[in-house]
């Protein structure tokens, strides 16, 4: 069996190691330019379309992370370049929820704490009591509630929040946590919302979702994180109604470009919170793990979890 490994920063040889012994028989090599050889597994992040070229034995295709839309394209256009009637698989947490979990707690509470006002008091030497937020009054709502917003959802319920959450298909909620679907769904779960997290993958529905009119359905001086991609965000929106005080301040971990360009005027906002796409990190051994089990269950003939519809996108 011949394992072909892709990632742009070529930083592949763990992976080629790790996967060749936790997978005893298997040929493993990275991916170099003219590589059109047979290769019955290929596990990547951000490929190349030379990499994603048809090749002998294909079987599945293990997406390096969560997020398929490099893979697919926000329109669907790296959907007609795939090799036609092989699986595309993602990561399925992995180690990510926990980090997640941590990640989004602490930017809820930092807010819900007003830990940023505070600081900016003791900046200049001011010694004020702010007045404490109810957290029963402090609705929080997550845009989607699959692998990781389901986690997240449910870390912030435990913390106390009442917790919102919006998903493609209508189910049950889960305990403290009120689910909605929808157009209509989508309005109730952010109506008046305090604070916003957004975890949806991303794909032609869901691009630009972060924009004026959903802030404006927010609470007048809501908080936004945006932790799932870029493209979710219409920036100049965000900056506005931070401008306007709708929006009091937001937490991105995720970008149109990244690195985030030095000129952009996201740096400079005082009540913005930047990292550099590091909210949930692949693990290596978890990665590895979970794409081995995976490429030894289909070599039983066994069903896999974590296939992605190319149609939904995700
Ligand atoms: P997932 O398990 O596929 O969950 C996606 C959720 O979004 C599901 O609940 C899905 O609804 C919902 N959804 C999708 N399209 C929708 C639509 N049009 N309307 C309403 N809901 C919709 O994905 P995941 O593993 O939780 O990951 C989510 C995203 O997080 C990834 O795609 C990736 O972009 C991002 N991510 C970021 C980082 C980072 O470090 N910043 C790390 C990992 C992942 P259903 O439940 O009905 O299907
Ligand atoms: C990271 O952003 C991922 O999609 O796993």
């Amino acid at each position: 069996m011949d394992i072909l490994i892709f990632s742009p920063d070529g930083k592949t040889a763990p992976f080629e190691t790790g996967l060749a012994d936790a997978l005893p028989g298997a040929r493993t090599r990275s991916w170099q330019p003219g590589d059109d050889n047979a290769a019955d597994y290929l596990v990547l992040w951000k490929p190349n379309a030379e990499v994603l070229k048809p090749r002998e034995r294909l079987k599945a295709i293990f997406n390096m992370g969560a997020g398929v839309d490099a893979v697919l394209g926000v329109d669907g256009e790296g959907a007609r370049r795939l090799p036609a009637g092989v699986a595309l698989v993602r990561l399925e947490d992995a180690g990510m929820g926990a980090q997640m979990v941590e990640y989004v707690s602490h930017a809820v509470l930092r807010y819900f704490r007003r830990l940023d006002e505070l600081a900016e008091l003791q900046a200049q030497g001011v010694w004020k009591f702010l007045k404490p937020n109810r957290i029963a009054e402090f609705p929080v709502a997550v845009l989607g509630f699959g692998t990781l917003g389901a986690q997240v959802a449910g870390g912030l319920a435990a913390l106390g929040f009442p917790v919102r959450a919006w998903s493609r298909s209508a189910r049950p909620g889960r305990e403290n946590v009120t689910l909605y679907s929808g157009a209509d769904g989508f309005d109730t779960c952010v109506s008046g919302a305090r604070v916003l997290v957004n975890l949806l993958p991303l794909t032609p529905d869901t691009a630009d979702v972060l924009n004026a009119k959903l802030f404006a359905k927010l609470a007048p001086g809501a908080f936004v994180i945006n932790v799932a991609r870029g493209g979710h965000l219409v920036e100049a929106d965000l900056l506005a109604a931070m401008a306007s005080g709708q929006i009091a301040g937001a937490t991105l971990d995720v970008f149109r470009t990244e690195p985030l360009p030095a000129d952009h005027p996201f740096w400079r906002q005082p009540r913005l919170t930047v990292t550099p796409h590091m909210s949930a990190l692949t693990l290596r051994e978890e990665t590895i793990a979970q794409i081995a089990g995976k490429i030894a269950a289909l070599e039983r003939g066994e069903a896999i979890t974590g296939i992605v519809d190319i149609q939904r996108g995700y």
